[in-house]
């Protein structure tokens, strides 16, 4: 089945995208700061049955970089008109990762006449602390100042659970690979964006979707008790949780993720 890498123009900065498959549509959103391949195993499952559309944002993978700030609200209104750009017409199912939720939250709130349901991986509805932003802060300066290679490998622990780290140390390398390839602007802007996104914690009983929330019961940026927290106060949600794996549960645990995902798309 083919997949397709396509470079669109989008608000301003040509967007890259993975489309494949037919049916339905499933827009995928990556996390921070990957690109579109940490779906790869979600793409080649989902493209039998779906329309799978996996971009690159603004700043990450094959996509333009802009200086400055990227916010969540940017990122969503990318998702939208690349949509349009795309030609479908029906409301999607958008699967987040992590900043991809951030974003998830607000296309909801922006183009809610476009969603159909969430599935919702390892990620938050509240906005950061103070010592949070402060953090962010600082890697953007680590970032602009060194470079990717300055965080690359420092990020993996948080990422992979250590049964990822050692049965399987191809996925930390590849992330590695993949953050050192990402443009120090793209991370700093998407960084600065995160640090300043709003609240979504008190508007989770407003999203009347189905949701699918799914969390690595190892993952220590999202946990288990924080996502299980954001599933009970969404009217429709359930939340699956992988065992022995952390922030990148799709990545680490791509049958077990497939199969919820799947038995969630199919009930919707
Ligand atoms: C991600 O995986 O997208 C990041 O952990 C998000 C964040 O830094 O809050």
């Amino acid at each position: 089945m083919s997949q397709q890498l396509i470079d669109q123009s989008v608000n301003g900065i040509r967007m890259r995208v993975c489309v494949a498959g037919e049916g339905p549509p499933v827009l995928l959103v990556h996390g921070f700061p990957l690109s579109h391949r940490m779906w790869q195993a979600q793409i080649d499952h989902l493209q039998q049955q779906y329309t799978v559309i996996a971009p690159d944002l603004r700043g990450f993978g094959g996509s333009g970089v802009t200086v400055g700030t990227v916010s969540m609200e940017q990122h969503a209104r990318d998702l939208s008109e690349l949509l349009d750009h795309l030609e479908i017409k029906e409301p999607v199912i958008l699967g987040g990762l992590s900043m991809g939720g951030y974003i998830a939250w607000e296309f909801w709130k922006h183009f809610p006449e476009k969603l159909k349901a969430l599935i919702l991986c390892d990620t938050r509805a509240d906005a950061d602390s103070e010592e949070g932003v402060n953090n962010r802060l600082k890697m953007v300066e680590l970032v602009l100042r060194h470079g990717p290679q300055a965080v690359a490998s420092a990020m993996i622990p948080n990422l992979l659970s250590v049964t990822s780290r050692e049965q399987s140390p191809e996925i930390g390398q590849n992330l590695i690979a993949e953050i050192e390839s990402t443009e120090a602007e793209g991370i700093a802007a998407s960084q600065r964006g995160m640090a300043e996104r709003s609240d979504f914690s008190g508007m989770l009983e407003r999203i009347e979707v189905p949701a699918l929330l799914v969390v690595g019961s190892e993952d220590i940026l999202t946990p288990p008790a924080v996502m299980q927290a954001v599933s009970a106060q969404m009217p429709q949600a359930s939340c699956f949780e992988v065992s022995q794996v952390g922030h990148m549960a799709p990545l680490e645990a791509p049958g077990q993720v497939n199969q919820a995902i799947e038995k969630f798309l199919a009930s919707c």
